[in-house]
């Protein structure tokens, strides 16, 4: 039996467009070897003035619009994020008093770029116990702030972004999501790191190297895990689905490099219709990285009702993830 059925989506994107070409005049790359690396062309980041907060209300606003429910009616609000506004209070209780969404809970969840799918799983057992919920989920991220941009084999990657979703149950037991696949392995934690400002890393603590207080990757070790814990993901939804691949209507892999995205597709043998990718005008928003995806593939008409769509996504800890539903 199905559970959590999406009513609406929104997304928010800053306005501040930093291209390949930028990034050039601030660190020894080109725009051809962050096009044919990575699949970026450009990325947002945010302006004076703008936030994580700001990012997740504004997405929230258009979701809700979408879904046609009204902030009171909401039971819970969850924000996935890497970078909140402050460590105290959660970016969810900023949106839930933004949005004078007096009835809801709220609370940010840690789980890296796999952090939608996780907390759209966490929605999902909520509406399972009672189906007429009404749930919130964003991600949302401003990486720019967390970048080291003096450092070329991680500038060139992120942006800033919010993706949200209104969540309910099932409306006839068919549609809505089918399975949640969650996973996590900390043995190779030290591959992707943003230590600074964690109780260890006070602020401005001389002995911690400047680095620290930005993402550090291991790029090449991370694609490779990468690569395998996607498929690995993809593959156990697929047998808890009981379906064929090719009955898949639409891929929506987290947005981190198109060819971890491309390596899936051939390996689902999906033609490229079936496979959402707009990485080339946004980068790697982490968690933000697949309900923008999903909203823009709503409003391109790339999704009918009844269709299989599967979510699925990788990051720091690391975490990966899965989501099987039906539109
Ligand atoms: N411009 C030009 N050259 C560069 C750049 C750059 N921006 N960055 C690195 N290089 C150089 C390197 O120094 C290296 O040079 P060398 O061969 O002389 O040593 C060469 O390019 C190749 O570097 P690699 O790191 O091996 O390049 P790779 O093909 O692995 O691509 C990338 C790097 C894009 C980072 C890739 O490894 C990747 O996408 N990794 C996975 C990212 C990911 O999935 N992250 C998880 C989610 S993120 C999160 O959770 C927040």
């Amino acid at each position: 039996k199905a559970g959590a059925f999406i009513l609406g989506t929104g997304r928010a994107l800053p306005s501040r467009v930093l291209t390949n070409r930028d990034l050039e005049k601030m660190v020894d790359t080109s725009d051809e070897w962050i096009t044919v690396r990575t699949g970026i062309k450009e990325r947002r980041l945010v302006a004076e003035g703008e936030s994580n907060s700001k990012l997740a209300i504004s997405a929230a606003k258009k979701a809700l619009e979408k879904a046609k429910v009204t902030p009171e009616e909401l039971d819970l609000i969850i924000v996935a994020t890497l970078t909140p506004d402050y460590l105290m209070p959660s970016v969810a209780v900023l949106v839930q008093q933004a949005l004078g969404a007096k009835r809801a809970g709220a609370f940010d969840l840690s789980a890296t770029c796999s952090g939608f799918l996780y907390a759209l799983s966490i929605a999902d057992k909520f509406v399972r116990e009672d189906p007429k919920r009404k749930i919130l989920v964003i991600g949302s991220e401003v990486l720019s702030h967390k970048t080291n941009w003096e450092d070329r084999t991680t500038c060139v990657l992120f942006g800033d972004g919010a993706g949200a979703a209104v969540v309910t149950g099932s409306p006839d037991g068919e549609r809505g999501v089918i399975s949640t696949h969650l996973h996590a392995d900390g043995s190779l934690w030290h591959l992707l790191t943003l230590k600074g400002c964690g109780s260890l890393y006070p602020p401005c603590d001389p002995r911690i190297p400047k680095e620290d207080y930005y993402i550090r990757m291991q790029g090449r070790e991370v694609f490779k895990q990468a690569v395998r814990a996607m498929e690995s993901v993809t593959l156990e939804a697929i047998e808890a689905g009981g379906i064929d691949p090719q009955e898949i209507a639409l891929l929506i892999p987290h947005q981190a490099n198109i060819r971890i995205i491309e390596y899936l597709r051939e390996r689902l043998e999906l033609p490229p219709e079936r496979v959402f990718v707009n990485i080339h005008k946004y980068g790697n928003t982490s968690a933000a990285s697949i309900p923008i995806a999903l909203d823009e593939a709503i409003e391109e008409g790339r999704l009918s009702p009844g269709d299989l769509v599967l979510m699925v996504s990788f990051g720091g800890g690391f975490t990966w993830a899965a989501v099987l539903m039906r539109w």
